[in-house]
């Protein structure tokens, strides 16, 4: 059962430390969360901005043929009944579609929620009528920590989609906790673990304790830009282009090289290894893998040696699930990274294994758990910047 705190959050008081739960082998990082006396547990997402749970008589689609199909083969956790708390937005609908085919429909209102220590009264939340959905078996939605544009509110009814749906923008939780004052500091940190047993810990207000989370003393610090407008920061703390949290990646060191930043030996013009520097890379903890550029993909990947192949039916970089895992590095803010080659090989439901970094193709990078399970990450919204420190 999902360990729930309803005491209310008392500005000035500690910062509210969240337990959490990993499911689907470590891939999957979810918290608990309450919807009025309801509790849930909800994917921890950098990456979108909508919380939403899934209501009871809801329809499962296949993602793959569009045809309604059992309950169970969305694979939600606990389903929302009801609540005398609720309140629908009218002539409004929930519309939400994730990288991977997942699409939720239902509606929105507000809902009294509360996260950690804090309670939020009147959070605008999606309930979820409609589902194509790859569940974990234990989540029943999602908790989006990204910016308001990201949100999914639309104009009109939900049957009505002949319209050009207008969005409806609104506050997603953690900004609504901010412009209400409910936390002390603009920040939460996540820190994943890969530790099976223990999922880690998300904490609202500041830094975790540092008796529950060991990390280094030297952080990393970058400014959170505008995706699309690299080193570009935000015009204001909140300027409304911000979408995702998006960081510069400074480069990727060399493995050969005895020091990142002196061109070692060999080095020479006939080094494979891709000069790939200042991209722009959004931190998602709703994401498994990191997504890089096709030729620092490529570069990490032929670590492997034979090992790692490349499949273009599916876009996919498969690992024999024996392989010896490189060891590889990303600077961040001026400081190495170094990604655990024990988070480079990914088995999936099938057997097969899939490489930590994958093509990001012609979309934006992206560091997801693989990165997010070597640091603590600050996301620091009153300031406008990113902070990472190594975990152990
Ligand atoms: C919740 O807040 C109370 C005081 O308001 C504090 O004593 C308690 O430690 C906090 N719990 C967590 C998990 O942060
Ligand atoms: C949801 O949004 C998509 C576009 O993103 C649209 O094609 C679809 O018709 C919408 N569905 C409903 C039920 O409004
Ligand atoms: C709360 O976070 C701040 C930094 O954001 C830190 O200085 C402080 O020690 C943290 N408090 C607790 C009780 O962990
Ligand atoms: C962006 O912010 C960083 C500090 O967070 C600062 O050093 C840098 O000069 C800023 N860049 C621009 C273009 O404003
Ligand atoms: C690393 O060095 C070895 C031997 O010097 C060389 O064969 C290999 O191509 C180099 N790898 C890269 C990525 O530069
Ligand atoms: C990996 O090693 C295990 C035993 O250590 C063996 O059973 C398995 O067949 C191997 N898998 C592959 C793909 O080589």
């Amino acid at each position: 059962m999902a360990l729930i705190f309803t005491v209310l959050f008392i500005p000035g008081s500690q910062n509210s430390t969240i337990p959490i739960t990993s499911a689907v082998e470590g891939q999957v990082f979810l918290a608990p969360i309450a919807f009025a006396d309801e509790p849930f547990l909800v994917v921890i997402d950098t990456g979108s901005s909508d919380t939403w749970v899934v209501r009871q008589r809801f329809a499962c689609i296949s993602i793959t043929t569009g045809l309604r199909e059992g309950q169970d083969q969305c694979a939600f956790g606990p389903q929302y009944v009801a609540s005398s708390s609720f309140t629908e937005i009218p002539d409004q609908n929930f519309n939400v579609s994730y990288g991977d085919g997942e699409v939720l429909i239902g509606i929105v209102g507000y809902e009294e929620v509360c996260l950690g220590n804090v309670t939020v009264p009147s959070q605008e939340v999606g309930l979820v009528d409609i589902a194509a959905w790859n569940g974990d078996g234990k989540s029943s939605g999602i908790l989006g920590l990204a910016y308001p544009s990201l949100t999914s509110a639309y104009a009109g009814d939900e049957q009505d989609s002949e319209q050009d749906s207008v969005e409806e923008e609104y506050e997603p939780i953690f900004i609504r906790m901010i412009t209400h004052g409910l936390i002390e500091q603009q920040i939460f940190t996540l820190a994943i673990s890969r530790d099976e047993s223990s999922g880690g810990i998300l904490t609202l207000g500041g830094l975790p304790d540092p008796r529950d989370v060991v990390y280094g003393d030297d952080f990393a610090t970058v400014p959170i830009e505008v995706l699309g407008s690299p080193q570009m920061n935000g015009s204001s703390r909140f300027d409304p282009d911000y979408t995702f949290y998006t960081i510069s990646i400074d480069g990727f060191p060399n493995p050969n090289a005895s020091s990142s930043f002196a061109p070692s030996p060999q080095e020479s013009p006939h080094s494979r290894w891709p000069n790939v520097t200042n991209i722009q890379a959004v931190i998602d903890s709703g994401t498994t893998l990191i997504y890089l550029p096709y030729p620092v993909t490529k570069a990490i990947n032929s670590l492997f040696g034979s090992q790692a192949n490349y499949d273009p039916t599916v876009d996919t970089w498969f690992v024999d699930c024996n392989a010896t895992a490189p060891s590889w590095s990303l600077t961040i803010g001026g400081q190495n990274f170094n990604i655990n080659p024990l988070d480079m090989i990914i088995q999936g439901l099938d057997g097969s294994c899939v490489s930590g970094v994958q093509d990001a193709f012609n979309g934006f990078s992206i560091l997801g758990d693989v990165f997010l399970k070597t640091v603590l990450a600050v996301f620091d919204l009153g300031n406008a910047e990113m902070r990472f420190a190594t975990r152990q």
